[in-house]
């Protein structure tokens, strides 16, 4: 499926052509501003394109993907784009989506050295050790592969609800809500893990509740 690199010139042209001959002034407001409701963190799979499978128009999704969807405190990078989804673009739902036949879940069940891969797959091999009497016990070694995957979306939504930007952004206005999805690559369909936001975040409170700050409750009392 190799394309010479000019042919994205020669498409982009042709995108350009097709939305201004649908709108003349789309690009004059698409430079306006953005009010997205969507968070989308996802795998940097070029087969899980975000916007696409999502039917979404620019403008309506903002995106942060990576190896395997992971969101880790310590990386600067995904948790800069949430806040900054939460606290400034005050989107309404944050999305998780993880997919089947996912690579770098399938180099984090390989149990050997990958280099400078190495920390950052040991994320998705700490969700495996988390859950590793349930994928233990899955002995068809496709389903343990898909289990890992879906293991691995709620896990990083756990990650995402444990931000203090998150919790706090929820007492103030009840939103943003955090969903687990899957995109299976073999039908094209996203598969909602339907995540109980509200037990999760009840649960991880318990430890890592970050809302008792007087900032909050000042906020909250106006
Ligand atoms: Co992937």
């Amino acid at each position: 499926m190799s394309q010479s690199y000019e042919v994205i010139f020669e498409n982009n042209r042709k995108w350009v052509e097709s939305k201004l001959s649908t709108d003349p002034h789309f690009f004059e407001e698409l430079a306006k501003t953005q009010h997205p409701d969507y968070l989308y963190i996802g795998c940097s799979d070029s087969r899980a394109t975000a916007e696409e499978l999502m039917g979404a128009k620019p403008g309506e999704v903002f995106v942060h993907r990576n190896i395997a969807n992971v969101v880790n405190t310590l990386d600067m990078s995904s948790t800069a784009v949430i806040q900054y989804a939460v606290e400034h673009l005050r989107v309404k739902h944050i999305i998780v989506c993880g997919h089947y036949n996912c690579g770098g879940v399938k180099a984090a069940m390989t149990p050997e050295d990958l280099g400078l891969l190495n920390p950052w797959l040991r994320n998705i091999r700490d969700v495996y050790r988390l859950h590793q009497a349930e994928l233990d016990s899955i002995e068809d070694d496709g389903k343990r592969y898909d289990r890992l995957v879906e293991l691995n979306v709620l896990e990083q939504c756990i990650n995402v609800i444990k931000m203090a930007c998150v919790q706090e952004r929820y007492i103030l206005e009840e939103y943003p809500i955090v969903h687990g999805w899957v995109f299976d690559l073999r039908t094209g369909k996203i598969i909602d893990l339907e995540i109980d936001f509200e037990k999760v975040l009840k649960d991880i409170q318990k430890i890592y509740n970050l809302t008792e700050s007087n900032w909050v409750m000042n906020r909250k009392t106006k």
